[in-house]
């Protein structure tokens, strides 16, 4: 149940990523050979269902490490490449780490950073969007899908005020692509990061979509060298990632609306029985969300506890896996305007192709005496 932070391996996508960790070793440079030649098009099919996904070009899709590496080069390849224009980037207060604290790292440089702010449901306020945008401003960034409380951002919205002020839009998709709609034509992205493993694919790999056309952007690179991926991150292509990636977006295009269908039934359910708990209420927007996310808040349980006394059977969380080690309290549930409390005794479910409708029940009955017991014995 603790599907954002990370998925298994499709067993499909396994089976097409194994020719390339075994005999198909090439490089995908090494094109002069069939080795190379070999990878090289198997790269190339993989960046083609990436982009068919996200109704992109193939040639707009640049391989990346991951999210992170995606957001990294997407906020500092602008920051850096526009900076004649002016050095102003706007983002939510809600946005993963991987934003931040890249944003942080730009204000060190003397960029400055408008983080606006969000409602309790976590929409985030379009009119202080539109407001801070200046002659300075190069990128505005906004996440499409919150990773903790599952709210889907007005990105369609966020790409016409971009357009209209001539701006630059990314979007953080990494909780979004595969799992619910993404057109980055008709949505007017102009950067957008993808990750692998948030949708039953390997680890450690991910994309970052670059428009080409209308406008043209250019990205400074962060890594140099052979000049892969068309200059903007060199090194030797991941060619068993790749293709793993590109097998996951296809399977999750094929199987997309009906496993929505399905999540969203299933994380109703959760709701609808966990509400029936005293105190107990949903963070987030209660419909426009991710369909397999649900964060609750039980008031008078520590989540830390809570996920302690069920963790032998159920794996949840209580925010983003990269920060769940600190014991600060979410960022999330506190930029929702809730006091430390709320954020304390919030706990994320996100289920996945690999759960059950059984699973789903033995969640509910397990969470509800694990918390019958914390309340009564007062942790
Ligand atoms: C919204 C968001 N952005 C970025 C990331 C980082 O992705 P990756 O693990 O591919 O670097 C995550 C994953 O936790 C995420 O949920």
């Amino acid at each position: 149940m603790d599907y954002h932070a990370t998925t298994p391996l499709d067993p499909r996508v396994l089976n097409e990523m194994l020719p390339f960790l075994k005999g198909k070793f090439g490089n995908a440079s090494s094109i002069d050979h069939p080795y190379g030649a070999v990878a090289h098009d198997a790269v190339e099919r993989a960046r083609e269902r990436v982009a068919r996904l996200i109704h992109a070009k193939p040639e707009e899709v640049i391989f990346t490490s991951g999210a992170t590496e995606a957001d990294n080069l997407a906020l500092i390849g602008a920051a850096i490449n526009y900076r004649g224009k002016g050095r102003h980037i706007i983002t939510c207060t809600t946005e993963h780490k991987a934003i931040l604290d890249t944003c942080k790292y730009l204000e060190q440089f003397g960029w400055k950073v408008s983080y606006i702010p969000v409602n309790k449901l976590g929409e985030i306020d379009l009119e202080k969007l539109n407001d801070a945008i200046c002659p300075e401003t190069v990128l505005i960034s906004v996440m499409f899908a919150n990773n903790e409380i599952g709210t889907i951002g007005p990105i369609r919205e966020i790409g016409n005020i971009a357009k209209a002020k001539g701006v630059l839009f990314h979007t953080d998709a990494a909780q979004a692509v595969g799992h619910i709609p993404v057109d980055v034509e008709e949505m007017r992205i102009d950067i957008m990061s993808m990750s692998a493993h948030k949708i039953n694919g390997p680890k450690g790999i991910g994309a970052l979509y670059v428009r080409r056309h209308d406008p043209r952007v250019v990205l400074s690179s962060l890594i140099h060298g052979g000049g892969q991926e068309r200059n903007l991150r060199s090194g030797t292509q991941n060619v068993p990632g790749i293709v793993g990636m590109g097998s996951a977006l296809e399977v999750a295009r094929k199987s997309l609306d009906r496993e929505a269908t399905l999540f969203m039934s299933w994380t109703s359910r959760m709701k609808s029985a966990f509400n029936a708990i005293s105190g107990a209420e949903q963070n987030g927007h209660p419909t426009n969300k991710l369909p397999h996310n649900l964060n609750m808040y039980f008031p008078k349980v520590e989540s830390k506890a809570l996920i302690q006394a069920v963790n032998k059977e159920v794996a949840i969380s209580a925010g983003s896996a990269c920060t769940s080690q600190e014991v600060e309290p979410s960022h999330v549930i506190l930029a929702l305007g809730y006091p430390a409390e709320r954020a304390h005794s919030s706990v994320r479910f996100g289920v996945g192709r690999f759960n059950t409708v059984d699973e789903v029940k033995f969640v509910i009955e397990c969470i509800n005496k694990a918390i019958s017991h914390i309340r009564k014995i007062g942790v």
